[in-house]
This record gives C-alpha cells, sequence and structure tokens, in this order.
C-alpha cells in the first residue's frame, strides 16, 4: 500500500497525499452539497463555490484517484431505499500486498460459450467442476473468499454501495464511470484464476457469452442444464435458448418482433456502441475521482449504459422483486452467465481498443491510471490492484478466441434522399418549449446545429436524471420522420441510454441521488447516412422513452462542435 502511494505522490507532485485529499472533499461536502444545499464539487473547482481558485495547474492536479475501500466498514446494501436481507461484505484482512502481474506464460484463451458444447468438450467438463467446487466451498468452508457465494458478494459490496470511499462516508461504487472496465476486468481476473487454481489448471479460461455475433445471440447452452452447476433458477423462463436476445431489451416492448429483425437491431447496436464514439470517455465512461459522489448513470459509457444493461435486464427473473439475479447488481454474481456476460463486456474493450478508428484509445490521467481495488486472489490473499495495470489483457495472461466480428461493418446504408426539414418540423417544438422535460411521452424537439449539413457535430442530452428505484431507457433519433421510431438498424438512430435499478448505501443515509448527468452521440458519420441538406441549419431530435419515462428527466438538448 505504502510503496504504490509514494509512487503516486512522485509521479505527480502536484497531487496531495489522497487521505487530506479525502478528508478535504468530505469536509466541503458535508458543510455544502450533502445535505441539501447544492454545492457541486465541479462548481467549487472552478472556483464558483468560493473556496478554490481554479487555474489551469490545479484543474490538471484536480484531485486524486479513487482509493480501495476499508473493508472493515461495510454495511448493508440496498435497493430503491430498502435494505436488502442480506450480508455482502467480504471476509476482512489487513495483510493488503501490492499486486504484482505475474510473468505470462501459455495464454489462458477464452473460447465463445456457444462453441463449448460441440467444439471444446473437455473445456466444458473442467469448467463445470470448477464452478462445482467452488459452490461446495459455501458449504466447507464458508469463509474462504474464493467460495462461489463469496464472489457474487465482491459484485455485491463494490456496486450497491455498501462500501465507502475510505476515511469518508460517501459511498463508493464502480459502475457509471471510467472504473467500470477495469474493475470489473480484474474481477473476472480473479475468478478466473480462482476456477483454474480449484481444479489445478493454470491455463484455464472464462467462456464468454459472444452476444454481438448472431450465433451467440441467445443463452448458451451450457448455462441451461438444470443439472449443472453453471445453472441458475433466478432467469426470465420465457428467454430460455433458442430465444434471441435482445440488447434493446425493456419489458414494455409494444409488439414482439421477429428473430431476424431482432439480429438486425442488435447488430445495429453494437455498431453505434464500438464506431460511433468520439472520445474515450464516452466508450469508458466518464471520469471519477476521490470525493466524487456516486456517479450518476448518464456518466457511463456506450457499452455499458446499451448492451450491457439489456443484457442484465433481459436474463434476470421478471417475477423477482429486482429481477434477480442478474437484474440488479447486488444479486448478479450469483449467475454464473454473469461471468461470461462481463467477459463479453470485457472482450469489447479489447475490440475497442483495437479498433483502427481515429478516436484516441487510451487515457492518460493519473486518476485513472491509480485507481486502485482491492481483491482475494487464487490463493486467498488480499491484494491491492491498478486500473492502469489492467489496460492490456495479454499482460495479464489471457485472449479471446478468434470469432467473427459482423457488427463492424453494419454501418446503416445511406439514405437515397435525406428528409425536407420543414416537413418533420410540424410536430416538433423549441427546446425553450420543451425543456426541462419529463420523458412520459415521446419529445420531438428543433435544434439548432452549430454550422450547416454534415458538420463535425455532437449531440448533448444534458442533465438527465433517472430514478435510482426504477430501470430506466430512451433512444435518441435525429430527422426520424417516425414519429413514433421502433427499429435501431436504421441512419436515423443516434443511441441509447438505459440502466438498472440502482441506488445503494447504508440505511437510508445515502439514499438521495441528486446526480445528473449528460451523454453525447456523435453526429458525423448519422448526417452523412441521413443524407442530410447542406443548407439545413436544424435537426429534429426524436427522444422515445421505452422504459419508465415518467421517471425520467432531461435538462436540455444541444448541438456542439465535436
Ligand atoms: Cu457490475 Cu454488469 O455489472
Amino acid at each position: 500500500m505504502a510503496s504504490l502511494q509514494s509512487s503516486l505522490v512522485l509521479l505527480s507532485t502536484n497531487h496531495k497525499p489522497p487521505s487530506t485529499a479525502a478528508r478535504r472533499f468530505h469536509v466541503s461536502c458535508s458543510s455544502g452539497g450533502r445535505g441539501g444545499g447544492g454545492v457541486d464539487r465541479r462548481d467549487m473547482l472552478l472556483g464558483l463555490g468560493g473556496l478554490y481558485g481554479a487555474t489551469a495547474a490545479n484543474l490538471n492536479a484536480r484531485a486524486d484517484p479513487i482509493q480501495p475501500p476499508d473493508m472493515k466498514v461495510c454495511g448493508v446494501p440496498e435497493v430503491g431505499g430498502v435494505p436488502l436481507d442480506v450480508n455482502c461484505c467480504p471476509p476482512v484482512s489487513d495483510a493488503i500486498k501490492d499486486y504484482v502481474l505475474p510473468p505470462v506464460g501459455t495464454l489462458r484463451v477464452r473460447p465463445a460459450a456457444h462453441r463449448l458444447h460441440r467444439h471444446h468438450h473437455g473445456h466444458l467438463a473442467k469448467y463445470e467442476e470448477a464452478v462445482r467446487r467452488m459452490r461446495a466451498l459455501d458449504k466447507t468452508d464458508p469463509d474462504d473468499p474464493r467460495g462461489f457465494t463469496q464472489q457474487a458478494n465482491v459484485h455485491c459490496a463494490y456496486c450497491n454501495n455498501a462500501y465507502d470511499q475510505a476515511g469518508t462516508d460517501i459511498p463508493l461504487s464502480i459502475h457509471f464511470s471510467w472504473l467500470f472496465f477495469p474493475w470489473h476486468r480484474w474481477y473476472l481476473y480473479f475468478y478466473e484464476r480462482i476456477l483454474g487454481k480449484l481444479i489445478q489448471d493454470p491455463t484455464f479460461a472464462l467462456p464468454f457469452w459472444n452476444w454481438d455475433n448472431p450465433r451467440g445471440m441467445h443463452l448458451p447452452l451450457i448455462f441451461d442444464n438444470e443439472k449443472s452447476p453453471l445453472y441458475d433458477a433466478n432467469r426470465n423462463p420465457l428467454h430460455r435458448p433458442p430465444a434471441v436476445v435482445d440488447l434493446q431489451y425493456t419489458n414494455d416492448k409494444p409488439e414482439p418482433i421477429d428473430d431476424e429483425r431482432l439480429v438486425r437491431n442488435n447488430l445495429a447496436s453494437m455498431y453505434k456502441e464500438m464506431m460511433r464514439v468520439r472520445k474515450p470517455e464516452d466508450f469508458m465512461g466518464q471520469s471519477y475521482v476521490a470525493g466524487d459522489e456516486v456517479p450518476p448513470p448518464a456518466k457511463a459509457g456506450t457499452v455499458e449504459r446499451g448492451s450491457h444493461t439489456s443484457i442484465h435486464r433481459w436474463v434476470g427473473d421478471p417475477s423477482n422483486p429486482y429481477h434477480e439475479d442478474l437484474g440488479n447488481f447486488y444479486s448478479a454474481g450469483r449467475d454464473p452467465a454473469f461471468y461470461s456476460h462481463h467477459s463479453n463486456v470485457d472482450r469489447m474493450w479489447t475490440i475497442w481498443r483495437g479498433l483502427r478508428t481515429r478516436v484516441p484509445k487510451a487515457i492518460y490521467d493519473p486518476d485513472y491510471l491509480n485507481a486502485a481495488f482491492l481483491f482475494y486472489d487464487e490463493n486467498k490473499e488480499l491484494v491491492r490492484v491498478r486500473a492502469g495495470d489492467a489496460l492490456d489483457n495479454r499482460k495479464m495472461g489471457y485472449e479471446y478466441e478468434d470469432v467473427d466480428v459482423p457488427w463492424l461493418y453494419f454501418r446503416p446504408p445511406r439514405r437515397a434522399a435525406g428528409v425536407k426539414i420543414k416537413d418533420i418540423s410540424k410536430t416538433a417544438q423549441r427546446p425553450e418549449k420543451v425543456f426541462p422535460l419529463t420523458l412520459s411521452r415521446i419529445a420531438r424537439v428543433l435544434v439548432s446545429k452549430t454550422a450547416p449539413g454534415a458538420a463535425d457535430e455532437d449531440l448533448v442530452v444534458e442533465h438527465i436524471h433517472a430514478n435510482p428505484d426504477e430501470f430506466v431507457k430512451f433512444d435518441v433519433y435525429v430527422n426520424s420522420e417516425e414519429d413514433d421510431p421502433k427499429d435501431v438498424d436504421n441512419a436515423e438512430y443516434a443511441g441509447t441510454f438505459a440502466k438498472l435499478p440502482h441506488r445503494g448505501g447504508r440505511g437510508g443515509h445515502h439514499s438521495h441521488d441528486k446526480g445528473k448527468g449528460s451523454v453525447r452521440f456523435s453526429l458525423k458519420e448519422l448526417y452523412e447516412d441521413i443524407n442530410i441538406d447542406g443548407d439545413d441549419e436544424e435537426v429534429v431530435v426524436t427522444i422515445v422513452p421505452r422504459a419508465n419515462g415518467r421517471h425520467v428527466t432531461i435538462g436540455g438538448i444541444k448541438i456542439v462542435k465535436a
């Protein structure tokens, strides 16, 4: 611990040691923001709170990375203001080692789960045996951190706000920010190594659920065998194989849609999530540093708030109060399918980093690279890991089986003729008339562009607030002729916002959730696809609520230069 912190200070002499900073933010938060005074930390950094004179230099060294929680301080998780009748606090240990990645010998190759059945039968047998042994630990040694329930609890503790940021009473949460990918990567890394250790196979690799490829667009059969340790009864019975997954899933779909259309919509969703990204934060999630409140869902990256959320919701059992198991973070890790789902999420990160698009792929901010977490490794030792050591999966000793990536080529066909803005704007209103908006019905807004035609611009949907207790989803279209667009495999679809019920906290102390965030959709390619008129100075933006729109408010919409 000490060595990492001191190297951190050396790395960036502008940084205050983390403990001081945490205390500083804690004090300013409790005196201003938390009780409802509404002083936003960002305002303080910009000097608006009167506490900080912001200069370019200290904006750079604005804070400190998120540090691991004090595991001794671990509370009861809750959802929707109701404390859950579960204790998901991992065992406590004082012996914390800084984790050093072991030298890589043979890479573990994570196979596509739908291929295990036929092509890797031996691998399936090992996987089942490993999970069987992991489940057995629950009974023989419930305090062994490698047991199945203990492993599931790791997700619950970090995700339903059972922990605080060390030394503060600000809950810690690793969703909805740039920590999403590295934290989950480390989580699966140790899960995989534990499974391998339990069967004495150091090359064991976790299968990934290839839901972005038509061949993998159903729950993998290996999870649907009731006799297998990979089975979980807490799933939506209507979505057993061969039901085709819906990467735009909402429970209130107006009408059932046929499989072929589903597949097309799924590929189109993946294309937009992966290829229409302008800044690393749009994909990775936005910044989250020491002293920040729990990030609002709008700070999540495209995959996290899109396909990732849909799969959780699609698999969980709607007859359970929180759609357990996959439908809520506290219970998600109890379903073995979770780890294969997240393995594919992780694979999306690997694929995205390898894309030859012009978007920069790396975040160099030390507040990102030095964010740190605690996990138990395969030898039951508590280790401290850094986000910055999780950037390259091959350095971590694993890679993914090579399979087709068909969404790469799923850019929507260009429209032969663009719409006339005056024909579609009749049903649209000016932003002044619309915002702030509660999304109880479809909104059509006429938004001014920064320059005419196919300019390099982004659409920003601002100050999104979604009720923490509810599953929420809405879609955004540009220049749609339809008042009620349904599909997403078209040029007009810009992107999606979706989130699971997420509120956590301890006994209600942190149940007020004021977080708002903005989501950006990139427009340059979309303009080309919709064949926008070179003279157009406005577009019609259609926001379509898909689930619980009445629980969403949006502060405004604007188009900005990219
Ligand atoms: Cu930590 Cu998909 O959730």
